[in-house]
């Protein structure tokens, strides 16, 4: 379950670690089949596309004990805590469900602007782990990459207003994010350092730094897409924004340092029938 020194090094280095085969075809199973018990109609957790199919759904784990499970499986939580070098709690969670021919965009962008400026988390101690349900690749929507971008900081970047959303955390939600990274550095960075994309076979996870520039094009299969993204955050690194926080699916208030499991088996009687 323990990264190895060259792992570590390859994330430090690049800003992202990409392991096959992680996750066992049952294992993707499971949670493949829990995907519709998570998804309330309504429910405030759940984010449409414009054409109305679920781009994301936010904290599986508030009503799913197989998800929960996942979130404190060691082989999440021991490389999240060698990677971001201290306890960890789970900052946000959720499932982009990119469906077929309807699953939109995400433009580039860094996570960590959206933590620091709505959230008030101090450091980029976070590491986000991805983890596919189905074989993805650049046909259905891949994560893609910019090796070493992690190491800029906060980049220059542009913000959209979004006037027609109520509620001002729905701006970084939909297909038009709020804040995108600069074009001009985009393509500097791009020339410089190649677009990786993060092709895998399901089960495959991908372990990436809260800066580093990514982005993940439409879904124009016609089958579905659906990624389970999981952010741990540095205990010693909460949001400092308490006066006016972010709903807690969208940013979590458990900051207890997570314990993992102690079996490293995700049970089926956990399955919904
Ligand atoms: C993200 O940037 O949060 C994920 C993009 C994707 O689901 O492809
Ligand atoms: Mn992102």
């Amino acid at each position: 379950m323990k990264l190895s020194n060259e792992q570590i090094a390859f994330y430090n280095e690049n800003g992202y670690l990409k392991i096959d085969n992680y996750f066992s075809p049952a294992e993707v199973g499971m949670l493949y089949n829990e995907l519709p018990h998570t998804c309330e109609e309504n429910s405030p957790r759940v984010i449409l596309e414009d054409n109305g199919s679920v781009r994301s759904v936010f904290a599986p784990h508030f009503v799913s004990e197989i998800y929960h499970r996942l979130s404190r499986l060691d082989r999440l939580v021991i490389p999240a805590r060698q990677i971001v070098g201290n306890k960890i709690y789970l900052h946000q969670y959720k499932v982009n469900s990119k469906k077929g021919l309807k699953g939109e965009w995400w433009e580039w962008h860094q996570d960590f602007p959206y933590w620091h400026i709505d959230d008030g988390i101090r450091n980029p101690d976070l590491v986000s782990v991805m983890l596919y349900l189905q074989d993805t690749d650049s046909s259905n929507g891949a994560l893609m990459l910019i090796p070493k971008t992690h190491k800029l900081g906060i980049v220059k970047f542009a913000v959209k207003d979004s006037p027609q959303k109520t509620k001002d955390y729905l701006s970084s939600l939909s297909s038009d994010i709020k804040f995108t990274v600069d074009h001009k550095l985009l393509k500097e960075l791009s020339l410089a350092n190649g677009i990786v994309t993060a092709s895998g076979k399901k089960g495959s996870v991908l372990f990436f730094h809260g800066n580093i520039f990514h982005a993940s094009n439409t879904n124009l299969t016609p089958f579905d897409r659906d990624a389970v993204l999981l952010t741990y955050n540095s205990i010693d690194n909460p949001p400092t924004n308490s006066l006016n926080p972010r709903p807690e699916f969208l940013a979590g208030r458990n900051f207890e340092p997570i314990e993992q499991l102690e079996t490293s088996i995700l049970y089926a009687e956990h399955q919904h029938e």
